[in-house]
């Protein structure tokens, strides 16, 4: 069975439907600090899937975990992910993302499970040098969210030499869209991201959607970044595990589109899904935006056979739908 660690929450339960729907029998452990029960709930509607409430800084949850079950592979969601919270609150960062973590690899080694696909970020790079950025991009995050990330692609890699522990790193870009359908979707509170925050704009008459600066330097004035639907990131986490089920090696790849949108650009094509006008105003720039981030994904391509399929029109449509639905 595959171990989901997370996978009560956005990315992780996208990941889980898409393992469910190929016929594999999942085991969810989750804290419900940010995941919901309700995506559970919804989620054993297709297949086999069993859950266990546990929290990673707690080695015996993991321990009573590994020991119940039988557990092949490892797909780790789990952490804090708000870059905002992270400078503020580095040790809840730090405890959660880096400790937790090496309490779950540390439980795999002792139960002989040695395959793990962890979910990194494009916030490890940092400030970008280059772009598009690729897999050999200097790593210099400039928060301690990126940090915590990049210090566990470290500790997998000094893993991997010592107890051959064998890892697929994915550094995800902006992630968007959702399995409306399936009645599973982006549930933050509080909800940071661009295109839920327009959408609640739309579906809440109170709130103004907020442009964080239109002085940057891009074509428009607003950050680029790259947005890749969820579903086509559930997919490459298939492809991850099957990789590391045929090769037994580790190895890092980025998740991205490869093509960068405008926060303009993106408001304008939630005016154009939703057909109404949505009430907007341009406020300062948010600390530590970079200007432009946009992915260079030729190696999940030619390694992992990796193709994303949805448009930005396909994301902003099914997370309008979902965006309904939790209101
Ligand atoms: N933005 C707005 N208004 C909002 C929300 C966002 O203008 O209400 C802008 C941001 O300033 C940024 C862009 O929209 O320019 C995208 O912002 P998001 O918060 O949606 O995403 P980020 O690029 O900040 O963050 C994402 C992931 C992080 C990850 C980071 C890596 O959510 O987990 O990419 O850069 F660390």
């Amino acid at each position: 069975m595959i171990l989901i660690t997370g996978g009560a929450g956005y990315i992780g339960s996208h990941t889980a439907l898409k393992f469910l729907n190929d016929g594999f029998d999942i085991l969810i452990f989750d804290n419900l600090e940010n995941g919901h029960i309700e995506t559970i709930d919804t989620l054993k509607k297709f297949g086999n899937i069993s859950f266990e409430k546990g929290d990673l800084r707690n080695i015996d949850n993991l321990e009573n975990v590994f020991s119940k079950y039988k557990i092949e592979a490892v797909i780790h969601f789990a952490a804090f992910a708000l870059v905002g919270e992270s400078v503020e609150d580095p040790a809840k960062y730090y405890r959660n993302n880096v400790f937790g973590t090496l309490n779950l690899l540390d439980t795999m080694i002792k139960h002989n499970v040695k395959k793990i696909v962890f979910s990194s970020t494009c916030a490890t790079y940092g400030e970008p040098q280059y772009t598009p950025i690729d897999e050999l991009h200097p790593q210099n995050p400039i928060n301690p969210y990126g940090s915590s990330k990049l210090m566990v692609e470290r500790i997998l890699e000094d893993y991997d030499v010592a107890y051959g522990l064998k890892s697929v790193k994915l550094r995800y870009f902006n992630v968007a869209g959702c399995n409306e359908k399936a009645g599973i979707g982006e549930w933050h509170e509080p909800e940071t991201h661009l295109i839920p925050n327009i959408l609640k704009s739309v579906t809440d008459k109170n709130k103004i959607f907020k442009i964080f600066g239109d002085d940057y330097n891009t074509p428009d004035g607003t950050c680029i970044r790259d947005y890749v639907n969820v579903e086509d990131l559930a997919d490459a986490h298939k492809l991850a595990y099957e990789y590391l089920k045929r090769e037994n090696m580790s190895n890092v790849f980025n998740l991205g589109t490869e093509h960068g949108d405008s926060v303009k650009t993106i408001f304008t094509e939630c005016e154009k899904v939703t057909g109404r006008k949505i009430p907007v105003q341009i406020a300062e720039r948010r600390p530590g935006d970079p200007a432009i981030l946009y992915a260079n994904a030729n190696k999940a391509k030619t390694i992992l056979n990796w193709t994303p399929k949805r448009t930005i029109t396909d994301s902003i449509t099914s997370a309008y739908k979902w965006e309904k639905k939790l209101k």
